[in-house]
């Protein structure tokens, strides 16, 4: 377990160095827009989506660095979307990652080109990556470009802020979190198994696995919107206005966090003894308070 946890920060440190690596000004006028995507890109984020491309990489022994511009680029739309999540005309948050949003420090204009600007950023790094082929790159750059838009995050927000509230629906709710949080987890892990050039039995395998363990993690979400501190959680808490906690309540909402994680272990089994550190990733996010 020791091991484990060690493997985890070190990851994180690794991937902190990156993005730092990847997100350098050479422009003074544009010093604040990169101020901007900084603030909310090195703030205490847990770094799940790289950590979880760099686990899937370990299956097929791929090293970090061969992952290292996917890894950065998950995360990148990851905090461009947390950005643009907590703007008054959507979430409308004043917390994110422990400081203030990010519109309260920067403004709504500048916020929403941070966030634009890391969009961009995450393809840039993927396609000027001189460590995968073209093929590779293209793959990755499509599926990126997927989950993004209106068949993921793009279409699971929209749902979120338009519908969720005239149509308070089992379905619509697993619309939501399979577009707006499980599909950048599948995507995650689809691209560290295409770059370990995975059987397509494998590759489903660590879909089916990313599918149920994002979907957990946003009903645990939930669940800490309604439950957690906001100084613990370090984000703005009752703050998402229907989703499984509003539907179920707690305690069923808490039984299907751990029936989808199960779900996700046993869809990995195929991976044997190597599916250890899939195993403790679901089970850690099973406790996780933040
Ligand atoms: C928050 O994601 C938004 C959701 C999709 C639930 P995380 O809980 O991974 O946020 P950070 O990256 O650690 O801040
Ligand atoms: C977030 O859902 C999904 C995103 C794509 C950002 P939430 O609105 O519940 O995320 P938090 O709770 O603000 O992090
Ligand atoms: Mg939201
Ligand atoms: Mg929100
Ligand atoms: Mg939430």
């Amino acid at each position: 377990m020791e091991a484990i946890l060690k493997y985890f920060q070190e990851s994180q440190i690794y991937i902190n160095d990156k993005l730092r690596a990847f997100l350098i000004n050479d422009v003074s006028l544009l010093d604040m827009l990169y101020e901007s995507m900084g603030y909310t890109l090195y703030s205490s984020g847990k770094r799940i989506r790289p950590i979880f491309c760099f686990i899937v990489g370990d299956l097929f022994n791929i090293s970090r660095d061969k992952l290292a511009t996917s890894a950065c680029a998950v995360e990148m739309i990851h905090t461009a979307s947390l950005i643009m999540d907590d703007l008054p005309h959507m979430d409308d948050a004043q917390l994110r990652r422990g400081k203030q949003a990010n519109h309260l420090v920067y403004g709504q204009n500048v916020s929403s080109l941070a966030s634009i600007g890391l969009l961009a950023r995450a393809f840039e790094v993927v396609l000027n990556d001189p460590g995968l082929s073209d093929v590779k790159k293209n793959k990755i750059a499509s599926r990126l470009a997927s989950v993004l838009g209106t068949n993921g995050l793009v279409g699971g927000q929209f749902v979120d802020l338009k519908y969720l509230n005239t149509s308070m629906e089992y379905s619509t709710l697993h619309y939501i979190h399979s577009h707006k949080t499980a599909a950048l987890f599948v995507a995650s892990g689809e691209i560290a198994a295409i770059i370990g050039n995975a059987t397509e039995k494998e590759i489903q395998a660590i879909k089916n696995y990313a599918q149920n363990l994002g979907f957990a993690f946003q009903i645990l979400d939930d669940i800490l919107d309604a439950t957690g501190k906001e100084a613990e959680i370090g984000k703005s808490v009752n703050n998402d206005s229907g989703n499984f906690v509003t539907l179920f309540g707690i305690e069923k909402s808490k039984k299907l966090v751990q029936e989808y994680t199960e779900s996700a272990i046993k869809a990995i089994k195929i991976f044997n003894e190597k599916s250890e550190k899939l195993i403790i990733l679901g089970q850690m996010l099973l406790k996780r308070k933040v």
